[in-house]
């Protein structure tokens, strides 16, 4: 026994003590992705302004760790700063790194939509992959995206965009949006931003578990149209504190697309400041004077313990669909606070639903 574990702490040293290629410039990575030791270390990088960091074509069974602080130039343009692709790999972060897009060289409260142009952040294309134990901080806008991704595992990433708070300075600082995907689970991971927390435009078997989400827009399925399909999508023991909405279907006016088989479980809401639980058919706007469009089948629904509190001035539950898009739901809801009582339509027949309470 004793001589068994000696060899076994041996063998560990000897394999903690593999050289990782270390990356402290952008010159010495692409001979680290093409390198036998498959464990390439991104440490204290500083990427040159206007070049997206290039971590695309890794080797299957390659381990890519952020370590140190990793930065980048200033310049305007759209990005993104980072691009992550490959089949079969570990992205991780070593305790204490940070992937600083120090944002606040763009902010001007104007986000995507004017000012300086910014940058997106992460981009993620991965198969059969995992990503785990991020720190990824101020994000000039959208700051970690996985398209075309099957198989993924997103689990204790940290999405900060805190310092954007101030004087709402930061805008469409999006957190994770999850596209074209498959079977794909963001879990036990943190956002601070302000825009969608988590977002689903398009995708089959995605799941959004165990997240906390503070000072955006909530949790989001859409916003849904172009023939996008949003199938077996679930949303489980998830908080969403101090936000703009809590959780949110969205469907644009007039545009062909589907949504079914989603669950909403075990959410718990806060300080919600528009709607606990919006469900709509008449992006891009949300207001009940324009009327919402049935091209968006939303069918197989389950909100389940969804609970908390909204502000004053918001509304509870609105859902605002027209006849005959919203089919076979099942409902429980207790979300409170709201002064604002909107009528509600669309709900299935049959059906109790909080609406205008
Ligand atoms: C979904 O992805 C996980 C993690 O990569 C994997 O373990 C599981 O087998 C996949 N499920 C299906 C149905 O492919
Ligand atoms: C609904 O939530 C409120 C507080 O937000 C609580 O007082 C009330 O008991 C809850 N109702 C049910 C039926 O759980």
């Amino acid at each position: 026994m004793g001589s068994n574990y000696a060899l076994f702490v041996c063998i560990s040293l000897m394999m903690s003590a593999t050289s990782a290629v270390d990356v402290h410039n952008i010159q010495e990575l692409a001979a680290a992705k093409k390198g036998s030791d498959k464990f390439i270390s991104i440490k204290n990088l500083h990427v040159p302004a206007g070049v997206t960091l290039d971590l695309e074509n890794l080797q299957p069974d390659t381990v890519l760790e952020f370590a140190g602080r990793v930065t980048f130039g200033f310049k305007e343009w759209t990005g993104p700063l980072v691009r992550i692709a490959g089949k079969k790999v570990t992205i991780k972060g070593k305790p204490g790194h940070v992937i600083d897009g120090e944002g606040a060289r763009w902010w001007d409260g104007k986000g995507g939509a004017g000012g300086k142009v910014k940058p997106k952040f992460m981009r993620l294309k991965l198969d059969d992959s995992v990503v785990q134990d991020l720190h990824v901080k101020n994000a000039p806008v959208q700051m970690f995206t996985a398209n075309n991704c099957k198989n993924l595992v997103i689990t204790n990433v940290n999405l900060d965009n805190e310092d954007a708070h101030k004087n709402r300075i930061g805008r469409n600082t999006d957190g994770f949006g999850v596209g074209d995907s498959k079977n794909v689970t963001v879990q036990n991971s943190r956002v601070y931003n302000q825009d969608d927390c988590f977002c689903c435009g398009s995708g089959v078997d995605i799941k959004f578990i165990n997240n906390i989400c503070i000072g955006g827009n909530g949790i989001s399925i859409g916003s849904m149209g172009s023939n996008r399909v949003v199938e077996k999508l679930t949303v489980r023991k998830c908080k969403v504190i101090s936000s703009f909405n809590g959780i949110r279907i969205k469907a644009r006016k007039g545009e062909k697309s589907s949504v079914s088989d989603v669950t909403f479980d075990d959410i718990e809401i806060k300080d919600i400041q528009h709607n606990g639980i919006i469900i709509h058919g008449n992006y891009p706007t949300w207001h009940p004077t324009d009327e919402p469009t049935a091209q968006c089948p939303i069918k197989n629904l389950v909100v389940n313990n969804v609970r908390g509190t909204v502000q004053k001035g918001g509304s509870n539950v609105w859902i605002w669909l027209a006849n005959g898009a919203a089919s076979n739901w099942k409902w429980n809801s207790n979300v409170t606070g709201g002064g604002k009582k909107l009528a509600c339509k669309g709900i299935p027949a049959g059906l109790k639903v909080p609406c205008g309470k």
